[in-house]
């Protein structure tokens, strides 16, 4: 049996298998410039995170239905659950839908058929999290969450993804508001390929709760200190961070010294069809290559829940902590 976790890192759009990808072409007579998934599988070496994103946002062209949704969420929970996942927070991008023609309504109640049911068919508690693509304008953002309005009573918060470079969180500080207003947590992408200086403003001037990956934090040792005193989680992804090259191997990961600087840090997957791997995959990548011990896995399973939306059920909370704490290796 795996160790039970959360996921708070996860692209739901990411968790697109070249299988499914093509399965969905078929359906919706949508051609992909792939002959078959092998040579799908080839384009799969990418240089940085815009080269992965390329990829990312032309293979949602297959994605049009609410069926299509459906099928994409239940294909994921199905892999997380298996590899121990418990509970997961799920990011969608609705900009990168809406500019192909698909409105919030095909794309939320399309996941929510399977988010909807996920603790009985898959054994797996589900949040929904709504994220703004930072290389759009800020009055496009204020436009998304304008179009969520409708469905907020499915959507637990908001966070802010794609390339990150140039685009600042504060470009974003309106958007943020607003949605603090409405009772939406927030979480921000912020020091993958980004400075340190980007945490601190998602944390000043976005109000984050989270912060989704957070990894450059370890090059200002004042940041880590706050990050440290405030207790802000970070979501770290490492099989992501070495298939973009944020990091050269994964044997140099800093997770280790993250740890022993007492951050709140969790393993997550990101975008797991493309790096490599699920949530499982993940913390045994680092358990091999990095060494960690039963107990750092522990503490990481345990942060994982601890970082969670899961305020509104902390009955809930404390049962999966206990499911941790009573975990053999
Ligand atoms: N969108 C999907 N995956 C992402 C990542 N790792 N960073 C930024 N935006 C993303
Ligand atoms: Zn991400």
């Amino acid at each position: 049996m795996p160790l039970p976790k959360a996921e708070l890192h996860l692209h739901i759009e990411g968790t697109l298998e070249p299988e499914l990808a093509f399965e969905l072409a078929v359906r919706n007579g949508v051609e992909l410039p792939y002959a078959d998934t092998e040579a799908l599988r080839e384009a799969y070496r990418f240089e940085d995170l815009q080269s992965f994103l390329n990829l990312y946002y032309e293979l949602m062209a297959v994605l049009r239905t609410e069926r299509d949704f459906e099928d994409l969420a239940n294909a994921y929970l199905a892999r997380a659950a298996a590899q121990g996942v418990r509970h997961a927070e799920i990011f969608f991008d609705p900009q990168a839908h809406l500019a192909r023609g698909v409105d919030m309504g095909t794309v939320v109640d399309g996941l929510w058929r399977a988010l909807g049911v996920s603790e009985d068919a898959h054994g797996v508690s589900t949040r929904l999290i709504l994220c703004f693509l930072r290389d759009e304008s800020a009055e496009s953002a204020l436009r998304t969450l304008d179009a969520a309005k409708p469905y907020l009573d499915r959507i637990t918060g908001i966070g802010l993804d794609s390339a990150e470079v140039g685009h600042p969180p504060a470009k974003f500080r309106e958007v943020y508001e607003a949605a603090a207003a409405l009772g939406l947590r927030r979480v921000a992408h912020a020091g993958e390929e980004g400075p340190p200086q980007y945490i601190t403003e998602a944390l000043d001037v976005l109000g984050v709760e989270r912060v989704d990956h957070g990894l450059r934090c370890m090059e200002d040792p004042a940041l880590v200190e706050r990050l440290v005193r405030e207790r802000i989680p970070l979501t770290l992804c490492p099989l992501s961070n070495v298939r973009l090259r944020t990091v050269d191997v994964l044997a140099e990961h800093p997770l280790p010294a993250m740890l022993d600087a007492g951050l709140v840090c969790t393993v997550n997957s990101d975008d797991p069809a493309y790096f490599g791997g699920y949530a499982g995959d993940n913390f045994d990548a680092v358990r091999t290559s990095l060494g960690l011990g039963e107990e750092r896995l522990r503490e990481l399973a345990r942060n994982s829940f601890v970082a969670s939306f899961l305020e509104d059920d902390e009955e809930r909370r404390a049962r999966y902590l206990a499911e941790v704490d009573a975990y053999t290796f």
